[in-house]
């Protein structure tokens, strides 16, 4: 029997089977990750190889030097996510992998891994987007989490309010016009020369600073659900090349909390708003900025004034993982989504599916 022939039958029976363990593969920057996942919500093993050391000394994610790491990398976290999960490889019931949205030789890595494993153990192959994955992070960390909800979007690539209908079936609300929000927290750190990624080293910075510069989003969007970025981060990079130029000292501190605070009031009160005019009360935050404590502040101290139930992932879920991709693929099987066929490609630009 062909292996396409042998792979739909497989993933037709585990749509009822009771018991599903899916290994995910995640390479869609500079992590490479991959995870055993049971029943879309129990995480058997979540090993992640990191390259943030490697990038660091060029300022940001090159990605030929992350297509390369991947390779070299990937061998040994599979070996390391069955021994961790204590299981063999004959026990996978199916792989998932990233196959879009990412760099393009990043992808590929993962995605010719996938197809690789899948057709030597003949089982079924998932193609993930990567920003679903994102979402469904949410349901390993809250394991009574459910659709329908809000999700504030917030990650180096993407800037969104969607609301999730049902785990498949998603209608965007917002977007952002220019930048993400994760590539202004780098832009700005960068510029005040703290170490790639910036967005963490701006929220620790944050804490020591006040809100002293006051910045202002563009009000041209307050009425929509859209977001704009690039102007606050050009204004955050002028500042600081004025002050240079004239010899003058900046307060960084007070810089990157001023930052903060701007940016994280507009993305918790348009995720608010969209709850109150979706009537829905429950508000998920998704993706690497959703690690930001003063987003997490503000987004849990509005919700419970609007009596809105907040979630967002442990910690270690926010920022690329397998595991996320493993929850989102056991969703997608069990609705008869996402089964790929050997020709499967990577997709740089794939984003949400409606
Ligand atoms: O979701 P993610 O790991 O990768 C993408 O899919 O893009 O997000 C990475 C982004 C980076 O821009 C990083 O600076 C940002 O998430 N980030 C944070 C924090 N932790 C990670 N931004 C603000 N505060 C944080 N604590
Ligand atoms: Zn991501």
């Amino acid at each position: 029997m062909s292996y396409q022939i042998k792979a739909k039958e497989k993933f037709e029976k585990l749509r009822n089977q009771e018991d599903v363990l899916i290994l995910s593969i995640e390479s869609s920057c500079d992590e490479t990750s991959i995870a055993v996942v049971k029943n879309g919500r129990e995480v058997l093993s979540n090993i992640i190889a990191t390259q943030i050391e490697i990038h660091r000394r060029f300022g940001g994610v090159v990605p030929e030097v992350a297509s390369r790491n991947h390779i070299m990398a990937i061998s040994s976290v599979y070996q390391e996510a069955l021994d961790k999960a204590g299981i063999k490889d004959s026990d996978i019931d199916a792989i998932a992998v990233t196959y879009g949205a990412g760099l393009m030789g990043a992808l590929l890595v993962g995605v010719n891994f996938a197809k690789g494993l899948a057709y030597s153990l003949g089982i079924p192959l998932i193609a993930v987007s990567h920003v679903h994955g994102h979402i469904a992070a949410n349901y390993i960390s809250h394991h009574a989490l459910k659709p329908p909800f809000i999700c504030l979007m917030v990650s180096g690539g993407h800037t969104a309010l969607l609301k999730v209908e049902d785990y498949n079936k998603f209608s965007m609300l917002g977007t952002t016009l220019d930048d993400a929000v994760g590539e202004a927290f780098d832009k700005v750190a960068r510029v005040i020369g703290l170490p790639y990624p910036g967005g963490p080293e701006i929220d620790k910075l944050a804490k020591n600073g006040e809100n002293k510069f006051k910045f202002n989003l563009s009000s041209s969007l307050k009425n929509t659900f859209n977001f704009s970025f690039s102007g606050i981060k050009t204004e955050v990079v002028n500042l600081v090349h004025n002050k240079a130029q004239k010899g003058e000292e900046i307060n960084h501190a007070d810089l990157a909390c001023s930052f903060q605070e701007a940016v994280t009031k507009e993305l918790a009160e348009k995720a608010v708003k969209a709850c109150k005019l979706s009537n829905l009360n429950k508000l998920v935050v998704a993706g690497g900025v959703g690690a930001n404590s003063r987003l997490k502040e503000r987004l849990a101290s509005l919700c419970q004034d609007n009596e809105i139930e907040f979630f967002s992932p442990a910690l270690k879920y926010c920022t690329d993982n397998g595991a996320m991709i493993g929850s989102m693929a056991y969703y997608m099987l069990k609705d008869g989504l996402g089964l790929a066929q050997l020709n499967l490609t990577a997709k740089p630009n794939v984003e949400f599916r409606g």
